[in-house]
């Protein structure tokens, strides 16, 4: 048994079985039932703040004593939201300090109003993508846990955390954790790939989709005794709800309108969910905002299931017959996930069942890009100033459509989720930019030809101004 059983502990998501564990158990599904799990709390044998400005109020730098560092992390500054752990325990990479930022001069060319859209960039993070406010919780249980040998499958960004938080955590020997990532060989972008070399994780490179990676690494886990860190493991989604109280924190504890996320593995939403969930349980917040989750057209299961075959969670009573029939029918025309946006290159998202419990909670909505407005998305948050990959540029591109479809009023207050930083995918922004992947990009900057010579240079961008 672990240091704080009577406060968190694991239970089954599924309404009819909701069989409960202790949170020392490795668990990846419900062994009664196999539904997922989640971390809970009982929350009045813990101390939560009254007020969340508590937590503004806390923030510091990375400078100080170990409380110092704790409260410069974006996670753990939140730590009485996800009180799993005691504070010795907590692994911190300076995760989640991002900010949320007003995007005035984007949201004109959305025809959102002045002042109501914002981007949450969680390409800030050290390893340049969210994933690391998860695996800061993940690691921390790993650690508490004694495990020594980590796995996750991944489209890159997962991996690239996974491997770098690995150097930042040590084994209760004070050995480091040993890192082993599965990805799609030539299916991850070239900087996450990097990142998984440089920070010395073994990388194995399957032959196939993300989703054969995900089967792989599962299987592995069970049989060699691997901890898992895809999102399947419920302690990462802790630390992904505080991108939502980050949000929060930069609203001036004001709830938005909505938040739009671009939807892979179904890890964020998920989480998002379950963070307004608890503060309205808490009563921190009063009211909970919409929540739009973006697929990309080639990779849109969860817009199929929803907005197709009406598949809602019901209060916990999924129809999960229609998802298996689609998942049966998916095999049977060989049908997989292809998309520019690999990151969420996803035919068999493992957080389907939480996510659609998110939509419940938030009265969510899902939507479908295409590649080219993925692109397009992608280009103008370049354009504006911040700069992201393409999955990211899904959360602007749907923000356009549901705009469009004026299911978003000009004047609600929206929040985009930026997930992965621009420099993870420079060849989708080349290939953009230059022209190479689609003749009309509607935002492109093409790079210019010139011979090393002055006249030549002045011809070309005019005379002194
Ligand atoms: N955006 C980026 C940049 C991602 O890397 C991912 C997922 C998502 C969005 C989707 O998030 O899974 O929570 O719905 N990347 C995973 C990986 C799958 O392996 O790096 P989700």
């Amino acid at each position: 048994m672990l240091a704080m059983p009577d406060i968190a502990f694991q239970q089954c998501i599924g309404t009819d079985c909701a069989a409960r564990f202790d949170i020392g158990q490795i668990l990846f599904s419900c062994p009664e039932c196999g539904s997922l799990l989640d971390v809970r709390y009982d929350w009045s044998r813990t101390e939560v703040p009254k007020s969340l400005s508590l937590f503004g109020s806390r923030r510091g730098t990375s400078s100080g004593n170990a409380e110092a560092r704790l409260n410069a992390s974006g996670v753990w500054r939140f730590r009485e939201l996800l009180p799993f752990c005691p504070l010795d325990d907590m692994v911190t990479a300076g995760e989640g300090q991002t900010q949320l930022q007003h995007a005035d001069a984007l949201a004109g060319e959305l025809g959102v109003d002045a002042g109501r859209l914002f981007l949450q960039y969680e390409g800030f993070n050290p390893s340049g993508s969210f994933k690391d406010n998860g695996m800061a919780a993940a690691f921390t249980m790993a650690r508490r846990l004694g495990c020594t040998r980590v796995a996750c499958a991944s489209t890159g960004n997962t991996s690239a955390s996974l491997a770098m938080f690995a150097r930042h955590t040590k084994t209760k020997s004070g050995a480091s954790m040993e890192a082993i990532v599965f990805v799609g060989g030539g299916k991850i972008a070239l900087g996450k790939l990097a990142q998984a070399l440089d920070y010395g994780a073994t990388t194995i490179q399957i032959a196939g989709d993300f989703d054969a990676c995900m089967r792989i690494a599962e299987q592995t886990a069970d049989q060699l005794g691997l901890y898992l860190m895809n999102s399947v493991n419920p302690f990462r989604l802790e630390g992904q709800k505080t991108i939502m109280y980050r949000v929060l924190e930069g609203l001036n504890w004001e709830v938005p309108d909505w938040i739009i996320v671009p939807g892979g593995n179904l890890g964020n939403s998920s989480a998002f969910g379950k963070a307004f969930a608890e503060l309205r349980e808490l009563g921190l917040i009063d009211r909970i905002p919409r929540l739009a989750i973006i697929n990309a057209a080639g990779a849109n299961t969860l817009c199929q299931l929803v907005n197709e075959h009406g598949v809602r969670y019901n209060g916990g009573r999924v129809d999960t017959n229609r998802i298996e029939g689609y998942y049966k029918k998916m095999n049977a025309e060989g049908t997989r996930a292809k998309t520019v946006a690999s990151a969420i290159e996803i035919g068999r998202p493992v957080n389907l069942i939480k996510a659609l419990r998110s939509l419940e909670v938030m009265d969510g909505v899902v939507e479908q890009v295409n590649d080219a407005e993925i692109l397009d998305g992608k280009a103008l948050v370049g354009k504006y100033g911040y700069g992201c990959e393409p999955a990211s540029g899904a959360s602007v591109a749907g923000l356009r459509k549901l705009i469009d479809e004026k299911m978003i009023a000009p004047s609600d207050r929206v929040v985009c989720i930026l997930t992965g930083h621009a420099l993870k995918d420079p060849n989708a922004t080349i290939d953009y930019h230059s022209g190479a992947r689609q003749k009309h990009a509607r935002f492109a900057n093409p790079p210019t030809s010139c011979a090393a010579d002055f006249d030549a240079v002045a011809r070309l961008i005019g005379g002194a101004r």
